[in-house]
């Protein structure tokens, strides 16, 4: 279910005609919806409660304080992959202890800075890793807490840049040394083994890949979790596909955990999920303007104030994502969607039907709550785009539009030049 609906042939995101919020904040422009957000959270929690997941919002896919906030009042942790990352966390207000820091190439500092924290555990990505940990937490006298992500080498039959599980991608232990990875991590004096970990790739639109990857690492749980007393975690990454084509169907969490929780059945470990664009992908849009509409002899564009620099995900990975317009109209014309800037790769969408717009409209490009905004750039001196978030009718500005002066923030002319 949406919330971002036409009433009287208006665009709503939830109670608030999305015209009125264009004039009033600008464009380009994302709105998120929280009730979306609260909805998708509890969904997948409801789906998997007869197993009471740990849900770790994966914040890379849409980090915005409120958006994380939302989540952490309904009882989520976090996927964090950075300092940064776990930065955000902590500000938004997720307990440390709920807080899981994946990511192959974690520094020094940003290992120091999680056990300062007390973060939940580290999913580790290689024995180097695992060494460092080590010798960070003995420098601080602490304890690492280790999860060692597996790679279980299923297809999750996603885009190349997305799929993680692979064999010949560059996360995780190959499960055939995975064994000797969990030894190390046991003589290392400064750990504490306390899981495996798994993330297959996304968005996955079928819970087979799922069911499947657990029957590969399931053996091995079972044996660790025999030999060695503090094992008791099992993290199946995130994924989860949602729906950015009206005929597409979302992988539903209902369907997710049918498939699942027979998996995991007996299994008798505390179960960790992390979840990012299933909660936030439907919870935004991007509001954008129509500056011109251009004909060639081969073509028309229609030319929008949104660029690749806004929304990364069409030229990057041909991705598909909707545009409607915010005054619904039944008149269609045929062309590209395209941004200001000085590449043929800053498109929104390629020889499509699109509503006959003229400049001056708004339309607005929808399924863009995940790996959207988090993936903005100041490409061109463009200040990256305004973030509001709607509940009902309530509006609030969740990140302020950047201005020329935020984009040169920093920069220095050097004195001997
Ligand atoms: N856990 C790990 C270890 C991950 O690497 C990811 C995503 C997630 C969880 C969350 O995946 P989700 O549930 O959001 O699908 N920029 C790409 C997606 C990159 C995903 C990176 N890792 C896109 O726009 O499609």
């Amino acid at each position: 279910m949406s919330e971002f609906t036409y009433q009287g042939g208006v665009f709503h995101a939830e109670q608030v005609p999305v015209p009125q919020l264009a004039e009033q904040y600008g464009t380009p422009l994302y709105i998120y919806s929280r009730t979306h957000l609260i909805r998708q959270y509890r969904a997948l929690a409801d789906a998997m409660k007869s197993i009471r997941p740990h849900i770790y919002f994966a914040i890379k896919s849409n980090s915005n304080l409120a958006v994380i906030h939302t989540l952490a009042n309904e009882g989520a942790g976090a996927d964090v992959v950075s300092g940064g990352e776990l930065y955000r966390a902590r500000k938004a207000g997720v307990a440390a202890d709920k807080i899981a820091f994946a990511g192959v190439g974690k520094t020094v500092a940003e290992i120091d800075y999680a056990l300062g924290e007390g973060i939940r555990f580290f999913t580790v990505e290689s024995e180097e890793e695992l060494t460092r940990i080590s010798e960070r937490a003995a420098a601080l006298g602490s304890v690492g807490r280790v999860a060692i992500r597996v790679n279980p080498d299923v297809d999750p039959k996603t885009h190349k840049y997305t799929s993680t599980g692979k064999a010949e991608n560059k996360f995780g232990v190959d499960l055939t040394r995975a064994e000797r990875a969990y030894e190390l991590a046991l003589k290392l004096p400064h750990l504490e083994v306390v899981g495996l970990h798994m993330h297959l790739g996304s968005p996955i639109m079928s819970p087979a890949p799922y069911a499947e990857a657990l029957e590969k690492v399931r053996p091995m749980c079972e044996t660790l979790k025999r030999d060695i007393t503090t094992f008791r975690h099992l993290d199946i990454g995130g994924g989860l596909g949602i729906s950015y084509r009206p005929d597409q169907a979302p992988l539903d969490p209902r369907d997710f955990a049918s498939a699942v929780l027979p998996a995991l059945h007996g299994l008798d470990m505390e179960v960790g999920m992390e979840p990012g664009r299933f909660i936030t992908g439907n919870a935004g849009i991007l509001v954008t303007r129509v500056e011109y509409i251009k004909d060639n002899p081969f073509k028309k564009f229609v030319i929008v104030d949104v660029a690749m620099n806004d929304l990364l995900r069409p030229p990057l990975y041909q991705a598909h994502h909707e545009i409607v317009p915010v005054i619904q109209t039944d008149e269609s014309i045929f062309g590209d969607v395209v941004g200001p800037i000085c590449e043929s790769g800053d498109f929104m969408a390629q020889d499509r039907s699109l509503p006959a717009v003229r400049a001056g409209d708004y339309l607005a490009i929808l399924s863009a709550g995940a790996y959207a905004f988090v993936m903005a750039s100041n490409y061109n001196t463009r200040g990256r785009a305004a973030e509001i978030m709607v509940q009902g009718d309530q509006v609030e500005v969740v990140r302020a539009r950047e201005t020329w002066d935020d984009c040169i923030r920093g920069e220095v002319m050097p004195t001997w030049s």
